[in-house]
């Protein structure tokens, strides 16, 4: 590969090439109330347990429901749910029901009270694990304590924000797997 020429880029935008993990939906329920959220800023922190951490902005509704019931579910939707995506981040749960305006079935979980989303290939049930991040940075760090997965979906067409309204899909695999000295890296 040639050298690349380079420019000088605006800090502000430097989120346009790091944030790339997938875009999730986030559920939650608090007393009768039910949520979707969409999110980009998370990561994984640990392998066992499964620990997960990401950004909520007070500002969302989904906040309060998730702040208080210390519960959420990750949902992880493929490209056919981009316009749902978009939706759901684009508007608030303290003024729509979001899972009948945008057509997205709620099913019951296992281990906690939010529900999984069922167009989702993916859902994992989280409890909160560790809250001291939360004041200062809004970081919740989770335990996963279930996991659905459709496993019948090989290489899930995930999204990927790059800001500005603009997604990255995913779905070629390179498989290293024999390289890796570490087999469960
Ligand atoms: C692509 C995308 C990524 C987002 N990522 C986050 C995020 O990581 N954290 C966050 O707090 N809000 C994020 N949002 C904003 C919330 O999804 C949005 O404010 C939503 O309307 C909140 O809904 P609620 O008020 O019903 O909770 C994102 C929105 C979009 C469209």
């Amino acid at each position: 590969m040639t050298a690349l020429r380079k420019s000088d880029f605006p800090l502000i935008d430097v989120r346009q090439h790091l944030e790339t993990g997938p875009i999730v939906l986030v559920t939650s329920a608090w007393k009768d109330e039910t949520n979707i959220m969409t999110m980009g800023w998370h990561m994984m922190m640990q392998f066992s347990p499964a620990l997960f951490g990401c950004y909520i902005w007070t500002g969302n509704h989904s906040y309060e429901l998730i702040r208080n019931s210390q519960q959420c579910v990750i949902n992880v939707p493929t490209v056919e749910l981009a316009d749902q995506v978009v939706a759901v981040g684009n508007s608030t749960g303290a003024a729509v029901d979001k899972f009948s305006a945008f057509a997205l079935t709620a099913a019951r979980a296992d281990r906690v009270k939010a529900p999984l989303i069922k167009e989702c290939y993916a859902n994992f049930e989280c409890q909160l694990f560790d809250a001291n991040l939360i004041g200062e940075y809004g970081l919740f760090v989770w335990e996963v304590v279930k996991a659905h997965v459709a496993l019948s979906v090989k290489n899930p067409k995930t999204l990927h924000y790059r800001g500005r309204g603009q997604f990255m899909v995913a779905g070629d695999t390179l498989d290293f797997h024999e390289k890796f000295r570490a087999q469960n890296l």
